[in-house]
């Protein structure tokens, strides 16, 4: 079958066979497909669609394209949390080890930061010493004796989605919810998982930003799930401002921590609210928890007892990072950056944020990467206690933004400034809970 056969059906808006879509991954894969053809046929897809039966299909192509990891041998139930990405969105750190703490195994495989998002690997990685370059047997062994194993995308896990999505980005084709469900769920399908738990984000940070496409992403993902014999279930959860207090690599790892160590300042209760709520999701779902009363109870004691902070501290030795920074969490933190305060012009109520401009303001610092081969500094950031719906007077306080030269804290405090808007009238604060799918 030759490519501009397939192509050209779906040009017309034909459906594919699983063989097409077959042929066309493998051809993704093996190098047989030009990267032209590969772009033709997604833009089709883009613009005509995938029938639900083609999006299985694909997903399973995709799937099949590289190795699933054998859980067989792990007697604990085997669960994950995935988040579609936001600012702020550190709640993996905490969640790894929490579900761990009770009775979960959990494989994460998380990726790095791209544009105004941040990742779970760079985070990690601002821990001296953690390494996340793991073989697969070493994060099943690290899995088994912490409970939780963190590591990247390896090459030999849905290889079709790398080079995909490279295309994908680059031809303006990532906003269409079949291919978007293929890429996550193939990668996530091959964590040889019985439960999944998502957090598909929505509002001005999200990368799907209306509330009806976020909610449609999350029925669609977790109807794949499902289809693939994993029980799945879905969050949408609030990104129309950052999550938590911190935005940026170390400093995020620094609010996790105190919130395993049980301090937990008013600006970064949502962080510990949404990683319980995705905890209690998981150990439900997994059947460790007869019901959310029960998963809720087991939370509060792994995280009052210390056991899920004892955990993080196994892992972070595992992983070849210093433990220290669970006991010294100010450790993580750069004393040596320039403090610079972001101060409101007017008086009046935080009406809404661009969580898109806070995140590209961090990521413009150095906190993040403009392009996929980018270097991180791990210690920039911006940490604010203001929320939607706050009084604000003029010239008060909205944040502080850590950097290097005065210079980028300049014009990194103009576009936060300009990222939050103030207005006379309170505005209704955000739930942090928009939708649940089950
Ligand atoms: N994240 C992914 O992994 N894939 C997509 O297509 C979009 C977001």
């Amino acid at each position: 079958m030759r490519p501009q056969e397939i192509i050209a059906k779906k040009r017309d808006g034909g459906e594919l066979s699983a063989e097409e879509i077959r042929v066309f991954i493998d051809g993704v894969c093996s190098g047989e497909w030009a990267d032209y053809q590969i772009s033709a046929l997604v833009m089709a897809i883009f613009i005509r669609g995938l029938s639900q039966t083609e999006q299985s299909e694909l997903t399973r192509a995709m799937l099949m394209s590289g190795e699933t990891l054998d859980m067989s041998d792990i007697e604990l139930p085997v669960a994950d949390k995935h988040s579609t990405g936001g600012v702020g969105d550190k709640t993996s750190l905490v969640i790894a080890p929490l579900a761990a703490a009770c009775g979960l195994a959990v494989p994460m495989i998380s990726g790095r930061g791209l544009g105004h998002t941040g990742g779970t690997l760079d985070k990690l990685e601002s821990i001296p010493g953690y390494n996340v370059h793991l073989s697969t047997g070493q994060f099943k062994s690290i899995m088994k004796e912490c409970g939780f194993a963190m590591m990247g995308q390896t090459a030999e896990i849905a290889p079709a989605d790398k080079k995909l999505y490279a295309l994908r980005d680059a031809t303006a084709t990532v906003p269409y919810i079949p291919l978007i469900v293929a890429s996550i769920m193939s990668k996530k399908l091959a964590e040889g998982l019985d439960a999944l738990v998502l957090d598909v984000k929505t509002g001005s940070g999200a990368f799907m930003q209306a509330f009806d496409d976020s909610r449609r992403l999350a029925e669609a993902m977790v109807e794949t799930g499902g289809s693939f014999g994993v029980k799945t279930m879905a969050i949408v959860s609030d990104m129309s401002q950052p999550l938590g207090k911190h935005v940026g690599n170390a400093c995020e790892v620094y609010e996790c921590i105190n919130i395993l160590r049980g301090t937990v300042k008013p600006a970064v209760q949502p962080t510990l609210d949404l990683s319980i709520e995705l905890t209690a999701a998981m150990l439900r779902l997994a059947g460790v928890s007869e019901d959310d009363a029960e998963a809720r109870s087991a939370i509060d004691d792994a995280l009052s007892s210390g056991r899920a902070l004892d955990v993080f501290r196994k892992n972070i030795e595992l992983q070849g990072g210093d433990p220290r920074v669970c006991d010294e969490p100010k450790l993580l933190l750069n004393e040596k950056l320039i403090k610079v305060p972001v101060l409101v012009d007017r008086a009046g109520f935080i009406s809404a944020i661009d969580t898109f401009a806070v995140g590209k303001a961090v990521c413009e610092i150095g906190g993040g990467r403009i392009k996929a081969e980018d270097g991180v500094d791990y210690s920039v950031g911006f940490a604010s206690e203001v929320k939607i719906g706050d009084k604000v007077g003029a010239g008060e306080l909205i944040g502080f933004v850590y950097c290097r030269k005065a210079g980028d804290a300049e014009s990194a405090v103009a576009k936060l400034k300009n990222a939050y808007e103030i207005r006379d009238v309170a505005p209704a604060a955000p739930e942090l809970i928009r939708a649940t799918i089950t």
